[in-house]
């Protein structure tokens, strides 16, 4: 599971190179786009710190504007940006589908595997930002969720397991407008050790 609260950038968790996702687009992908949510992560949390300790600027806080609102706004991008690129690189390097308990989840939420495939690929088309496999503590069961930016679309009490980033940014340099493309590739390359770790872990969580 990701773990920044010591704000620190992860490493990649692979070295290979993956098919279909070049070591450009993951050089790029993780070096400049995802070390700089961590670095606003940091720079934002330091300013709400600040301004927390010597109180100023609480009084003019504005849902308008105001700077209180904007480190708010700033915050939850960047940390969500943070966690939901720890969780997508985290799944990637390996070369195949996962055995055991999750999957054994997944085919009876879904139907079958091949199901579970395309709903989550459709729903890759159908977003603009991410897909999530989490589990849903509210619910107490799998879910598959879409959302179109980082802070839009999360749904609180669900603990992420599989989670795709669409952003053009993954994708645009080694297939062009091709999503569908993108989406294939990723599929061969998954690493399903710390997603089924973690589904063994919260499996049965219950937020209520
Ligand atoms: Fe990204």
């Amino acid at each position: 599971m990701p773990s920044s609260a010591d704000d620190q950038a992860r490493p990649l968790p692979f070295s290979k190179e993956l098919d279909g996702i070049s070591k450009k687009t993951i050089d790029i992908h993780h070096d400049k786009l995802y070390v700089g949510y961590v670095n606003k992560m940091k720079e934002v949390g330091q300013k709400i710190k600040e301004m927390a300790a010597a109180g100023t600027g609480l009084d003019a806080a504005n849902q308008t504007y105001s700077d209180l609102r904007a480190l708010r706004n700033g915050e939850t991008f960047a940390v969500n940006g943070v966690y939901l690129h720890e969780y997508y690189f985290e799944a990637l390097g390996g070369a195949g589908e996962p055995a055991g308990a999750l999957r054994d989840a997944i085919v009876e939420k879904f139907g079958s595997w091949e199901k579970f495939v395309a709903m989550f690929s459709a729903t890759g088309m159908a977003v603009r930002g991410w897909v999530v496999l989490c589990w849903d503590a509210q619910l107490g069961r799998l879910k598959l969720y879409g959302c179109d930016a980082h802070d839009q679309g999360g749904v609180w009490g669900c603990i992420p397991l599989l989670v795709l980033d669409v952003y053009e940014h993954a994708y645009f340099i080694d297939h062009g407008s091709d999503r569908k493309a993108y989406i294939q590739a990723w599929w061969k390359n998954l690493d399903w050790k710390a997603a089924t770790e973690r589904f063994n872990n919260v499996k049965g969580l219950s937020a209520r």
